[in-house]
């Protein structure tokens, strides 16, 4: 049988992987594609997201392909993985299959400084996709093929960009497991604004247990209820004048919890009414949703704030709506006093 190997560190696997596939079966007329996750790259230093979280993402999006598996021996083994030790693996495991092992025009430059170069394009025949039509040279016997390449990267991803380029099941996994969030804040927000959202999330999460209400929902209501605080005023317009004209007459200040409610949909690929709902209320505390009293009452409670909150903290978490009224009506006092 042939099989072609993607191998990479898929942190999320992407739309753009699986495009890579559907072109490698068809062009090297292999009967299966294995995906081949790597414990760590040893030319690459970045963090690596668990194992376990990776795989499954990849069984995910790999499981409406039957000609498309999962090869896990990279995980298996201890330590540092060479490519020339796994495919020797392979072979003792699968002594009647020929590998085509694919690679990228980056990874053809640096072919001579791989382990053992001269038995990998023994093992395998080598195949390098040239994505722009500027291939490197090098020195081994290795083919090259034409791939049209999707416009994204798992490192785009990983910054909460192109969202639209992963399986909806995937997505799902990554909001259920809470990866990629701080990525995902880093880039929109400024630092004290970040902590501050995974400050108040842990507190969201806090009231909702207390409360038997979803703590995965409460916590992303966390994350979320901010995005769209770094946003100018001319940035917020154009979404304000679609979504909620009628909301225009509030001072600016007001507007990210709209602007914000339309964004995670729209850019993050949630799709939760509630989310939205108390991500929309969240500055003015004008809905008595669960969630939404959470995101209010926890947004103006958050320990960073440096303020003693511990007693209203406990009257939240004892009587939701009794601790909503109480926080509004301070937030209330404080904003006359602020005129
Ligand atoms: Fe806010
Ligand atoms: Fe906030």
């Amino acid at each position: 049988m042939k099989v072609a190997i993607v191998g990479g560190s898929f942190d999320p696997v992407h739309l753009g992987h699986l495009q890579m596939a559907h072109q490698a079966k068809e062009q090297l007329g292999v009967s299966q594609v294995w995906f081949l996750p790597t414990k760590k790259t040893p030319l690459k230093d970045r963090q690596l997201t668990d194992d376990q979280d990776r795989l499954a993402m990849l069984k995910m999006a790999l499981e409406p392909y039957p000609d498309y598996k999962v090869c896990t021996i990279e995980l298996e083994r201890e330590g540092t993985s060479y490519t020339v030790d796994t495919l020797k693996e392979l072979h003792a495991r699968y002594p009647d299959h020929e590998f085509f092992w694919l690679i990228g025009n980056d990874q053809l430059e640096q072919f001579d400084r791989w382990k053992e170069p001269d038995t990998l394009v023994c093992l395998a025949q080598f195949v390098c996709f040239d994505r722009d039509g500027k291939l490197g040279n090098t020195a081994y016997p290795i083919r090259r093929i034409h791939m049209v390449p999707m416009p994204v990267s798992s490192s785009e991803i990983r910054r909460g960009k192109k969202l639209n380029y992963l399986a909806p099941q995937v997505l799902d996994y990554i909001y259920q497991h809470r990866l990629y969030l701080k990525g995902f804040l880093e880039e929109r927000l400024k630092p004290k604004r970040v902590a501050h959202s995974f400050s108040v999330a842990k507190l969201c999460e806090e009231f909702a247990c207390a409360h038997d209400l979803d703590p995965n929902r409460a916590y992303l209501i966390g994350c979320f209820h901010d995005i769209a605080k770094n946003m100018t005023e001319a940035e917020m317009k154009p979404w304000m004048e679609i979504l909620c004209p009628e909301n225009m007459h509030y001072p600016c200040p007001v507007w990210h919890g709209f602007v914000a409610s339309e964004i995670v949909d729209r850019i993050f690929g949630i799709h939760d009414f509630q989310i939205r709902q108390a991500i929309y209320h969240h500055v003015l505390g004008t809905s008595t949703d669960p969630y939404a009293m959470i995101i209010f009452c926890a947004d103006k409670l958050d320990p960073l704030r440096g303020y003693p909150v511990q007693k209203q903290i406990d009257l939240v978490k004892q009587d939701l709506l009794q601790g909503f009224w109480m926080v509004k009506e301070e937030n209330q006092k404080y904003l006359e006093g602020k005129e």
